[in-house]
């Protein structure tokens, strides 16, 4: 089913869900404050508990009310990126934010997405926490009918068209007295070093990830993915650029030009599930690209959805 921004504020006010475009990708959204709601996200998705969400607001006060301490370059980082697609987690007053919602942590991660019917509706109604809008361990949902492969009837769906971005928000985290890389995502980390003077480093894979969520596996299609050349017979599919030559397959899915990495983000999920659509056993898949910026991100969430080691170095 297919709801007006309206529609949408009403679903949530009962304690129920909808499905919301952001410009990274579809979140399955509750109201912030509503525990039914809250608790029903963890069941349609079948997440863990231990996996907060993000919280998803459209000013910047309603972090400041809810924050233990406004952390420093977090104003910077906030006018330089929001709305966009860039998630900060800082320690907050733990009484303020349901402890479902940062699944027991002293902190709350927040986004302002820069979707305007996101932003209308969470004016209508409120602070929504949205993890994506996909069955746990699936790719993410770039468009309104990827929300129905994975939920038939169960979530309503506010269709925004296709996100713009097509992969995740990077997630900084505030903790020792600087931010650090929680996930890699549509936002460059470059961009963010070049705004903070240091750049944020993440985990080094051996400690404890910074964000939950990189514990359980993810994006992953039913298709076994191959990522380096020569393939057999067998595989019968090639994801890969326009501008080259690939071993003639059954079918070819298109990531754009080698010169953009933003059409490659753009379309990597939808490519991810086609192959799943068509039945399709396994794919070659290109990732013979640069390894800064977006790129590095297209490469994480690749090798992941081949089931590889990412190195974060
Ligand atoms: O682009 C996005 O961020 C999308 C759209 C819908 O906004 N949302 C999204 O949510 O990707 P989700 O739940 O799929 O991923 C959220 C990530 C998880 O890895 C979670 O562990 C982490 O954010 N996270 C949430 N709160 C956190 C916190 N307080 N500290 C550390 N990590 C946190
Ligand atoms: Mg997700």
């Amino acid at each position: 089913m297919r709801v007006s921004v309206d529609e949408a504020a009403q679903i949530l006010l009962k304690g129920e869900n909808v499905a919301v475009p952001t410009e990274t990708v579809y979140g399955l959204a509750a109201l912030m404050d509503n525990i039914q709601g809250v608790d029903r996200i963890f069941a349609l998705k079948n997440r863990p508990r231990a996996n907060p969400l993000i919280i998803h607001i459209a000013d910047v006060e309603t972090v400041e009310a809810v924050a233990k301490e406004i952390p420093e370059g977090f104003y910077a980082l906030a006018s330089a990126f929001w709305p966009g697609p860039l998630a900060l987690a800082l320690p907050v007053d733990v009484s303020k934010v349901p402890e479902s919602v940062r699944a027991g942590l002293p902190t709350a991660c927040f986004r302002m997405p820069n979707h305007p019917l996101a932003l209308e509706l969470i004016r209508k109604s409120g602070p929504l926490v949205m993890p994506s809008a996909n069955l746990s361990g699936k790719p993410s949902p770039t468009a309104a009918g990827a929300v129905e492969e994975d939920f038939g009837s169960l979530v309503p769906v506010l269709d925004g068209g296709p996100c713009q971005r097509g992969v995740e928000s990077t997630i900084l985290i505030w903790q020792d007295g600087m931010w650090r890389l929680g996930r890699l995502g549509a936002l460059a980390v470059e961009e963010i070093a070049a705004l903070l003077g240091y750049y944020p480093e993440g985990s080094d894979g051996k400690e404890k990830p910074l964000c939950p969520g990189q514990k359980w596996r993810h994006y992953a299609p039913k298709a076994h993915l191959l990522t380096s050349l020569p393939v057999s017979e067998e595989v019968e599919a090639v994801i890969g650029f326009d501008e080259r030559s690939y071993p003639q397959r059954k079918y070819f899915f298109s990531l754009g030009s080698i010169h953009s990495p933003e059409k490659a983000a753009f379309r990597l999920y939808e490519i991810l599930r086609k192959l799943d659509r068509q039945g399709i056993k396994s794919a070659f898949i290109d990732v013979d690209f640069p390894s800064t910026g977006l790129w590095r991100t297209l490469r994480e969430r690749i090798l992941k959805a081949a089931g590889q080691e990412f190195d974060a170095k």
